[in-house]
């Protein structure tokens, strides 16, 4: 048995409710915790990748297997330069500091979204994450960046008209399963759980199609202040919820 299932089947054992094996995450409110304090919002992002720290080393003592977090959205451009440009300069910052670390403690990164149209040096960073720690085994770490969920099934939906045209895709065929394997991590299961911070309650065009039956959890922290406690309540609150897919029975969902 892999090391990560065991981990989480000894969590899950420990703590008497299935673990979530992927949790994904909005990390909301950077800009009102440095707001509340008088501080430019570059801060609240610059203590918002301690909190991404914090959080990918609590998810991996819980167990989680997969962690999505949501670092740079299709609509984010749309902000002052200034701030986009402090906002690729954190990630840079990330993958120069901090790849080495996740590599050595086992950590896997995937990266989903756009990859078009972003500047060469991010891209090949991205891809450099990606490419040293293939073989890892513990923690997935999937890096939502220049992501959209309508334009995640809009790349799906063009990559499926392409394979008709090579004639490697009957369309009559394309059912559910067939739209996910053509998604940008088709390999990674949904994930069982999305937690927003911050307060706020929307998906705000995250993993739209990947979320249906997840469980969803709005916190009031900040994304600067969440840290190992607030995981631990949000996984408290998970196990409380009795997962159906739909169906009469309560499913564990592993
Ligand atoms: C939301 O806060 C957060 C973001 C738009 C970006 C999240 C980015 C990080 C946590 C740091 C970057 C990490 C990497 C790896 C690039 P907000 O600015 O929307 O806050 P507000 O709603 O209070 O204004």
């Amino acid at each position: 048995m892999p090391d990560m299932d065991a981990k989480h089947q000894a969590q899950s054992q420990d703590r008497g409710f299935d673990i979530p094996r992927h949790v994904a995450i909005i990390m909301d409110g950077n800009g009102r915790w440095a707001a509340a304090r008088g501080l430019p919002r570059g801060e609240g992002h610059r203590r918002g990748v301690e909190a991404l720290r914090r959080t990918v080393r609590a998810a991996g003592e819980a167990g989680i297997q997969y962690l999505t977090i949501f670092s740079f959205s299709t609509e984010n451009w749309s902000r002052p330069v200034a701030e986009v440009n402090d906002l690729m300069g954190l990630l840079r910052r990330f993958v120069r500091n901090d790849l080495a670390d996740l590599h050595q403690k086992n950590v896997r990164v995937r990266v989903i979204g756009e990859r078009e149209g972003l500047s060469t040096d991010i891209a090949r960073l991205l891809a450099e994450a990606e490419d040293l720690t293939r073989g890892n085994t513990g923690l997935t770490l999937v890096v939502a960046f220049n992501y959209g969920a309508r334009q995640e099934l809009a790349r799906a939906a063009r990559r499926m008209c392409e394979a008709v045209k090579r004639g490697e895709l009957d369309p009559s065929s394309v059912d559910v399963e067939t739209v996910g394997r053509f998604l940008d991590a088709p390999d990674i299961p949904d994930p069982d759980l999305v937690i927003r911070t911050s307060g706020e309650k929307r998906l705000s065009n995250f993993l739209l199609w990947q979320s249906a039956y997840s469980e969803l959890v709005f916190v009031e922290t900040n994304w600067p202040d969440f840290d190992q406690a607030t995981l631990e309540s949000v996984l408290s609150e998970f196990g409380r919820r009795e997962r159906r897919f739909g169906g009469l029975v309560a499913q564990t969902g592993s």
